[in-house]
Order: structure tokens, then sequence, then C-alpha cells
């Protein structure tokens, strides 16, 4: 079986991901994350007891213990998940992105690089770094454009997008310069089971359940490309068998819709599904707040390289994903009460001014 080295396997996609391999034993993972405020140990108490599942409570700016990971684990394949995500925070303060998307990126990505030049004949040509990143690094489409190819010119707006294009294009050039096999994802916005409740779905979801208002920024009608989290997964475990060395893969669910129809999307279900909430129309809890700086109008996808050279295709439609999602997150109160805590409260107060 091969040993893939996970960083930021304790968030929300790195989780999803690491549960999949495991749950099929596809591979042996060794899972690399420093549990920020968006990391949880608790997404992967069903591995406690598995030989194959090794967490490592690491920063992945540690060379000397990144190094280490790489000569005791000998990892086939790197998947590189680990950043701060969330735009809003960085907006408010951009350092850590700086410090985990690229220098971090860079630390690991020249661990990996020294590691696999040690390595002969077959392991070398077949290990991979495949780094996850996103739709958002090529900036804002306008209501006419064709969606983002693999060959669209980068323009990140914000912190986060542009930390994410700076490690892209440092992956871009290890594989140009040192040959290193490399992978990029660039995929668009994902939702699902464990995704941490500051970003949109999860947001309204628990507001809505607890009959707080809906915070939707500026007229609601940016426009983003939702998929499925286990469509991602799925899509990041062909291009990891099969995707070529030196690629990008764009991927994303063909599925545009603007934030005010997910937002009442989501509160029609949570209507059927709590008939006796006493927040019921829960549409009445939505409230328009100032925008985000920045804010870009519309991503969307064009996954059409994925489709035709690995085959992939999202199963799910948003209907069948937002319902599995909320399905989820109603029978998951234990995990949803235990992430309402310390920096999930202190981040809700600064940005929305509420507990
Ligand atoms: P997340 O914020 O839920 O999780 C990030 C994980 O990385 C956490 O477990 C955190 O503890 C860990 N981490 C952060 N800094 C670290 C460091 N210095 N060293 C080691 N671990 C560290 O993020 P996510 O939503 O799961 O996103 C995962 C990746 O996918 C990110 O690179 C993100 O840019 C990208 N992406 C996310 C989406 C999305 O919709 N969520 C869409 C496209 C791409
Ligand atoms: P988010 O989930 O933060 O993802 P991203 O900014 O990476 O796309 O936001 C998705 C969309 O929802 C984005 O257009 C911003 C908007 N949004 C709100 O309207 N209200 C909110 O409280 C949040 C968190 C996001």
């Amino acid at each position: 079986m091969k040993t893939f080295l996970v960083t930021g396997g304790a968030g929300f996609i790195g989780s999803n991901f690491v549960l999949a391999q495991r749950a099929k034993n596809r591979a042996r993972i060794v899972n690399l994350d420093k549990l920020t405020y968006a990391g949880n140990t608790a997404n992967l108490e069903s591995l406690t007891d598995d030989p194959d599942y090794i967490f490592v409570h690491a920063d992945i700016n540690d060379g000397p213990l990144v190094r280490r990971i790489f000569e005791d684990q000998r990892p086939e394949a790197v998947v590189h998940f680990a950043a701060e995500s969330h735009v809003d925070r960085s907006i408010l303060r951009p350092d850590d992105f700086i410090q985990t998307n690229i220098v971090g990126t860079f630390r690991l990505i020249e661990e990996a690089r020294a590691y696999w030049s040690g390595l002969d004949g077959k392991s070398k040509k077949t290990f991979r770094f495949l780094h996850i990143s996103t739709d958002e690094v090529y900036g804002s489409l306008g209501p006419d454009d064709l969606p983002f190819t693999e060959s669209y010119p980068y323009a990140p707006n914000s912190p986060y997008a542009a930390s994410k294009a700076a490690g892209d294009h440092l992956v871009r050039s290890f594989h140009r310069t040192y040959g290193l096999p490399t992978l990029i994802i660039n995929c668009s916005n994902n939702y699902g089971p464990y995704q941490f409740p500051e970003k949109l779905i999860p947001l309204i979801i628990l507001n809505a359940l607890e009959g707080k208002p809906l915070p939707i920024y500026g007229d609601g009608k940016n426009i983003r490309d939702w998929l499925f989290i286990q469509d991602h997964v799925e899509a990041i475990g062909m291009v990891l068998d099969r995707g070529r060395a030196g690629e990008t893969y764009n991927i994303g669910g063909s599925c545009e819709k603007t934030n005010i129809d997910v937002v009442k999307t989501i509160c029609l279900l949570l209507d059927q599904l709590c008939p006796d909430s006493p927040s019921k129309p829960h549409a009445d809890l939505i409230t328009f707040v100032k925008d985000r700086p920045g804010h870009d109008r519309r991503y969307a996808i064009d996954a059409g390289k994925i489709k035709r050279e690995l085959n992939w295709a999202p199963a799910e439609t948003f209907e069948s994903g937002i319902t599995k999602t909320i399905h989820w997150y109603l029978s998951h109160k234990e995990w949803t009460s235990s992430i309402k805590t310390g920096a999930y409260k202190e981040w809700i107060k600064r940005q929305y001014g509420s507990d």
C-alpha cells in the first residue's frame, strides 16, 4: 500500500479526503497538521485505532521536522491541503496567509524536492506533489465571461487568493526548474460535512437553526460554482492516480448560484426538515449586511480538461448535495456544539458584531 503525506488533514477538505482513503484502504496516511482554529482532530476520531493512520501535530514551516517525516515515512505522494482558507480573515489579518500559504508551501516543497532527489528509478518517476488550490486565483468573472480554464490568466483580488496564487506559482516553478512531478488542482467552492461554520453554507445552516440573522454581503447576487465535497475527494484521487505530472486540473460543479439563491434553498429545506422550528419560515432571518471589500462577483470553472482526460464528473447535484449536508449538520449536533467555542465565538463577534 502507498503512503500519502497529507498536510492540513484535520481541516474540512483534508479530513474528508483522509477518511475516504482509509475507508477504501487506498493508502497509508501520515497527516501533518498544525491544528489552527480550523483543524479538528474530532473529524478523524474514527481512525483512532487505525494502524495505517498517523497524526503528526506540526507546522509545515518546520523544515527539520518535515525532513524527518519524509525520511522516516518515505511517502509516494504529498497531498498539500494545509492553508489559511478564509477570505474574510485574510482581509482582516493577512500575516498568517503569507506565512502558511506562501512561505509554508515553499518549505514543504523544498523538503519534498530534497527527498525526491534521493529517490531512484521508478519511485522518482511516480512520486507526486499535489497542491490543492482554488479558483479564486483567477479573479472575478463578468456576467457573460466564459468559465475559468486552466490557461486563464491569474488575477487574485484578496490576500487569500494572492497567497494561494503565489503558492501555485512556486509549485509550477519546481516542476519547470527541477522536474519535480507536481500536480495542481484549482477547485471551486466546496460544501459538505465537517466544514468550519465561518464559511457561507455551514454558517447559514447553524444560524438558521438557532434563529439568528442570516448575513448576506452586499446585494447577495455574487455567484459561486458549488461542488459537493465527496465529488472533490473523488477527483483528487483520480488526479493522484492518473494526472499528468506538471499539469493543472480545474475542478468545479458546473453549478453557478447566487448567494441569495443558496441561502433561500437552505431556508426552504430547513422549513421542511424542521417543521416545529420557532424560526419558520427561516427566510425571514435573511439580513443584508455591509459588503466584503474587493468582493469577487462571479466564479465559474470549466472542468472540461479533467472530464476529458480522467473521465471525472460530479455525482451530486446542488439539490442532492445540500440536502445531504443539512442532514449531516442536523445529525451531528455534538460536532457543531464542540466547534462553536473560543475561536469561533471570537470570530463571529469580530466579523458580525453579535454572539
Ligand atoms: P480549512 O481551513 O478547513 O483547513 C485547513 C487545515 O490546514 C486545518 O486543519 C489547519 O489546522 C491546517 N493548517 C493551517 N496552517 C497550517 C500550517 N502552517 N501547518 C500545518 N497545518 C496547517 O481548509 P479547507 O477548506 O479544508 O481547504 C483545504 C485546501 O483547499 C486549502 O488549501 C484551500 O485553499 C483549498 N480550497 C478550499 C476550498 C473550499 O471551498 N473550502 C475550495 C478550493 C480550494
Ligand atoms: P465563503 O464561504 O466565505 O467562500 P469564498 O469567499 O471563498 O467564496 O463565501 C461564499 C460567498 O458567500 C461569498 O460571495 C461571500 C458570501 N458570504 C456572505 O454573503 N455572508 C457571509 O456571512 C459569508 C461568510 C459569506
